[in-house]
């Protein structure tokens, strides 16, 4: 009773400067207007006195009682004992305060759910990684065992093995450079440098690199273009990268048949496209394709050298232009991928 007494005046504290003032003014109003002689001047001083300690109590009591439930909420919050936003009561009188502190509780709600979604795709993506290297490293051993265990001398199968042991590096160089590029991305350290630069020339050149890779496969690589003096505005090196994986898988994932890229000349716009009559893509691959790691055909494309990181490269590239990449495909016929550039 005596602490409670003592604990509303304490919460009153911040008051006293205000009564006191409004005391003041009230008594020297008074004895102006009533003309008191002393002992009446000592009675009113001792009355205001008592109805500011009263006031002061009720005052006291008040913010007490508030400043008690805003606690409450709060030590309720840090030790997580609220489901949703909605358990959160603070009554009416702070409805407001209530307001933000259910705003505050769904923030970092989110926060944390995005924070731990992050951290999942970290660990999902360590655990890929790890995978990845392991199946060409495994290899990697298994052939130089056999060598050393006396394959070195077998004429038949030494240099298959050595052969086979080097496309598994390979490999592995292929996975460095993608987790390196991935790396930059995520880390925003990707530097581009956007100019104009002719469209035409540049999809020539890249075209003529990597047709002795067609035609090993049989597949015919046309380049259509109309327009050979259109210029076209982005970073001709990582587009250089973006063309290099589309056509590459345009033609890892083609049987028979052929690969179109080209250029077309639209309004203030360039699109640019890779097109193939290959194994397409069903439906619900489509969505996959370019998160990191997804592959349809894990097997097929670990074989080929694939990574499975080369599209999640591509999208994030064409989307550093303000463009996005679109695919067309319908199983078993053909894929379409195409983005735009500014002119
Ligand atoms: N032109 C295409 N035709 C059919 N499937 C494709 C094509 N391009 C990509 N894909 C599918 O998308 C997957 C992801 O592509 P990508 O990220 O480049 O990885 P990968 O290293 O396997 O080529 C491929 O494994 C393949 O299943
Ligand atoms: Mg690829």
């Amino acid at each position: 009773m005596m602490s409670n007494l003592k604990q509303n005046f304490a919460y009153a504290r911040i008051f006293i400067p205000a009564i006191i003032t409004i005391t003041a003014f009230l008594l020297i109003v008074e004895s102006f207007i009533f003309n008191f002689n002393s002992s009446q001047l000592v009675t009113a001083v001792i009355l205001i006195l008592l109805l500011d300690l009263a006031i002061l109590y009720f005052l006291g009591q008040r913010r007490r009682s508030d400043l008690g439930i805003v606690k409450g909420v709060i030590n309720q919050i840090r030790t997580n004992s609220f489901r949703s936003a909605d358990e959160i009561k603070m009554g009416n009188d702070l409805n407001e305060l209530e307001d933000e502190i259910k705003s505050m509780f769904m923030k970092t709600r989110s926060d944390i759910a995005h924070l731990k979604k992050l951290e999942q795709f970290r660990t999902e993506f360590l655990g890929n990684v790890s995978h990845e290297l392991r199946t060409p490293i495994f290899a990697i051993q298994g052939y130089i065992e056999t060598l050393l265990d006396g394959a070195l001398n077998d004429e038949t199968v030494n240099k298959i093995f050595l052969q086979k042991a080097n496309n598994h590096t390979l490999n592995l160089n292929n996975l460095l450079n993608d987790l390196i590029d991935i790396s930059m991305i995520e880390s925003g350290q990707m530097q581009m440098s956007f100019r104009y630069f002719n469209i035409h020339e540049f999809l020539e050149q890249i075209i003529n690199e990597i047709k002795p890779y067609a035609e090993k496969k049989n597949i015919e690589l046309n380049f259509i273009s109309s327009n050979h003096s259109l210029q076209l505005f982005g970073d001709k090196q990582r587009l250089k990268q973006v063309i290099t994986n589309l056509t590459m898988n345009a033609i890892k994932y083609t049987n028979t048949g052929s690969v179109e890229v080209g250029v077309i000349d639209e309004g203030n716009l360039g699109k640019i496209f890779v097109r193939d009559t290959g194994i397409g893509i069903s439906e619900k691959d489509i969505s996959r394709i370019f998160e990191r790691f997804y592959r349809v055909d894990k097997d097929r494309s670990r074989e080929i050298g694939g990574t499975g990181l080369g599209l999640a490269i591509v999208k994030h590239i064409v989307e550093a232009h303000g463009s996005k990449i679109k695919v067309t495909s319908e199983f078993g016929k053909g894929s379409e991928f195409s983005f735009f550039l500014k002119k």
